[in-house]
């Protein structure tokens, strides 16, 4: 019997979205015979020469979305600050996966916290402020070392404030209260003891299947993701609480399509960072240490097609490659690809620019260690030949 929920291949996918995470799906969807058509503000978006169709457009036009989705079957998003309204409009003609209702609450930090909590998942301290004396209070309460973050719009660690003391408060207030937090929403987080960071990918199609994936073990470097590597090297006691928070959460939101959590272990406790919908950095490695890549498992998951498995079944991990790493001449890949098992990943950004994600480097190896030793000599080969 004919699923109607099912987006047979050689149809057509919209992706709200065409930087690498709509690239980097695009690829795996053309690769199952999908024609793929993207949104971005950007004419010059990474995903612009793999694409059928690349439209111009900022992520809250709606009459734009609109059309764009007359010539698609399913319509999917690679980045969360797309508007809901564009959404809730396109959904009235086409499955759009993730939908609004998931969008709505993950794209808002304070909102996403609320969901965590009261699903009784483990998140650490918190308070909101929606003013410099509220955030004084909340810093004051919380010990003064925190993480201050604008509610929505922030990636790579922006639109955030680290604070020492409580009398860091109007700094953090005039540095987020701006263009980043324009109607001053903050979300104040007691800053954590990190001892690892992780993260598990999870997908969920519109009948409802879910698979998770092993966690990755993820290390960054001034707030941006430097490197991840799949499975991490922790318990499998904590691998499987890890597992069963995803998998809450993406029942809980009901989410069809991809989701990410990113997690903190402190002393051997979970606590739920932050969720994406959407590909995420630290599970780039899935294209080469599991059955299937998250790219195509994100495509299965949207068109309702049965998904893959998770299985890893070698170690990999990644690094990322920063525009910095361009400044001084084209970085030396030729000497990062004599490394046995490294592999390049660009995309195709015509600006390097600081802290601006560029490519990454991939590699597998006999054990998860392994595989991050490699990146990471790799990456050390493209500045300073070996
Ligand atoms: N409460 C906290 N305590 C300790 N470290 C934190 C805290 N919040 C954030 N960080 C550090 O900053 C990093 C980035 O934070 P977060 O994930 O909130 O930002 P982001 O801008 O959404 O990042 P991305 O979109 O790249 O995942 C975290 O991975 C962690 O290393
Ligand atoms: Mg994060």
């Amino acid at each position: 019997m004919s699923n109607p929920l099912r987006v047979l291949p050689g149809s057509t996918i919209g992706i709200l979205g065409g930087g690498q995470l709509g690239r980097m799906m695009a690829m795996a969807a053309r690769e199952m015979g999908y024609r793929i058509r993207v949104l971005d503000p950007d004419a010059g978006c990474a995903s612009r020469y793999v694409v059928d169709e690349q439209k111009t457009a900022r992520f809250d036009d709606v009459e734009a979305a609109v059309d764009l989705a007359s010539r698609c079957d399913v319509v999917t998003l690679e980045i969360e600050s797309v508007s809901t309204s564009v959404l809730e409009e396109l959904a009235k003609t086409l499955p759009v996966r993730p939908g609004a209702a998931a969008l709505h609450v993950i794209q808002d930090r304070i909102r996403q916290r609320e969901f965590l909590q009261t699903a009784g998942l483990p998140v650490g301290d918190f308070r909101t402020a929606f003013s410099a004396s509220e955030l004084h209070e909340a810093l004051t309460a919380l010990g003064g070392q925190c993480f201050v973050k604008a509610a929505s719009g922030g990636y790579d660690g922006r639109a955030q404030f680290r604070t020492e003391l409580a009398s860091d408060a109007m700094a953090a207030w005039s540095a987020l209260v701006g263009p980043a937090a324009k109607d001053g929403r903050l979300l104040v987080e007691k800053a954590v003891r990190i001892d690892q960071e992780i993260s598990v990918l999870v997908a969920r199609s519109a009948s409802g299947e879910v698979a998770v994936y092993p966690p990755a073990l993820n290390h960054h470097i001034e707030r941006i993701l430097a490197w991840s590597t799949i499975p991490a090297p922790i318990s499998a006691s904590l691998a499987a609480q890890a597992e069963e928070i995803a998998r809450q959460c993406v029942q809980g939101l009901a989410l069809e399509g991809l989701l990410c959590v990113e997690l903190f272990v402190e002393r051997g406790h979970l606590l739920v960072n932050e969720l994406a919908p959407r590909p995420h950095n630290s599970y780039h490695a899935s294209s080469i240490a599991c059955q299937t890549s998250q790219f195509e498992q994100g495509v299965r998951a949207i068109c309702n097609l049965p998904l893959g498995s998770t299985e890893a079944t070698r170690p990999a991990a990644i690094a990322n490659l920063l525009g910095e790493l361009w400044l001084a001449g084209p970085p030396r890949f030729d000497y990062a690809l004599e490394l046995p098992g490294v592999r390049l990943h660009l995309y195709g950004k015509n600006e390097a620019r600081r802290g601006r994600k560029m490519g990454h480097i991939s590699a597998s190896a006999d054990t998860a260690e392994g595989a991050t030793e490699l990146v990471k000599q790799a990456l050390a080969r493209l500045t300073s030949p070996a």
